[in-house]
């Protein structure tokens, strides 16, 4: 598995990929002290082989050295993403009601204060 990065300033995208086929990303949105995570995706014929935690952690170590916090938004029935990120030392900040449709879905605000320099 190779892991590439593209990187615009603004918007970094990290991605999986085996044999040139892309089978992760994971995207975020960088914006003065803080970034957030849009989407995270891994193909479900390799999930739970720490892709998406490769990933994530790829991303943090791309992060430029004035972000202080990385912010997402997850379902609060999205277990399996709920457990990767709590692995990888996010917090549940806040609880939206509603916050997600079809299906309506309250949402959870989750944060992670980066600390530069750790890998
Ligand atoms: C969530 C998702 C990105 C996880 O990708 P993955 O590559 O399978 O995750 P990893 O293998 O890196 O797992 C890392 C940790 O996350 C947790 N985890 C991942 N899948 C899990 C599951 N199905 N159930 C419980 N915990 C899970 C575990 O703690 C796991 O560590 P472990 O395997 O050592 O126990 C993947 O399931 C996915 O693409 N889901 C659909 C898209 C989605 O919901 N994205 C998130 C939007 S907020």
């Amino acid at each position: 598995m190779m892991l590439r990065a593209k990187n615009d300033g603004c918007q970094l995208k990290i991605y999986a990929e085996y044999n040139g086929v892309t089978v992760g990303t994971v995207e975020i949105q960088i914006s003065l002290d803080e970034a957030y995570i849009h989407d995270v995706f891994v193909s479900d014929k390799v999930r739970r082989q720490g892709i998406a935690r490769q990933m994530l952690c790829e991303l943090e170590r791309q992060l430029p050295a004035q972000t202080e916090r990385i912010i997402l938004d997850v379902r609060v029935g999205n277990i399996p993403a709920i457990e990767l990120y709590k692995s990888q030392g996010f917090k549940e900040i806040v609880r939206r009601k509603g916050f997600y449709y079809e299906p309506c879905e309250d949402g959870i605000t989750m944060e992670k204060i980066v600390i530069h320099g750790r890998y």
